[in-house]
């Protein structure tokens, strides 16, 4: 049977979120900003994202599909829903709850630049560098986590524990 501990409380993500929400109406103070979020992963940063900026943000979602992925993640990456409106010429941020190998940033990166985006960033809550495959570099980043199983906030194990308001690490 897994247990879970509290790695990061609920008071500290909104706090942070709350600080890249301001870090980003400095950085586009006109608007609007696309944020593209990566589901399902991503939908509560996205949310809380999205609200804690002032900027006018319009709101994009992508699927992307990866093979072989399970407690670990490898293998390549495939979008199975694109984008709902063209992003050429608009400031564009990606937004993500974790990068673990980057195999999944790497692929919709080079996806979203042949858009032609006027830019292109991205925002991930979770950044854990220990399990880099690829190199991926996160404007905005939330928090560097160390390489445990991470559930809460989004992340899932089987889909279960999306909807934690804690990041928790899972043991077991
Ligand atoms: C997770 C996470 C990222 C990706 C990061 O998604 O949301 O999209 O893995 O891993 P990587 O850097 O090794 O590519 P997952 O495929 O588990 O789907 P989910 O968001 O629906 O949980």
């Amino acid at each position: 049977m897994s247990s879970q501990r509290v790695l990061i409380p609920a008071e500290k993500i909104q706090a942070r979120i709350a600080e890249l929400g301001a870090e980003i109406d400095r950085d586009y103070p006109t608007g609007p900003v696309y944020l593209v979020g990566v589901l399902k992963g991503a939908v509560m940063f996205m949310a809380d994202l999205a609200r804690a900026m002032k900027t006018p943000a319009r709101l994009e979602f992508v699927v992307i599909a990866s093979y072989g992925k399970g407690k670990t993640s490898s293998g390549e990456a495939r979008l199975i829903k694109d984008l709902d409106h063209p992003i050429e010429g608009f400031d564009v941020i990606v937004v993500e709850d974790i990068v673990d190998t980057g195999i999944t940033l790497t692929y919709l990166m080079q996806v979203l630049r042949q858009r032609n985006p006027k830019s292109l960033r991205i925002a991930s809550l979770l950044d854990k560098p220990s399990r880099r495959q690829r190199p991926v570099t996160v404007d905005y980043r939330g928090f560097e986590v160390p390489d445990q199983f991470l559930v809460g906030y989004g992340l899932d194990f089987s889909e279960d524990y999306r909807n934690l308001k804690d990041v928790c690490v899972l043991d077991g």
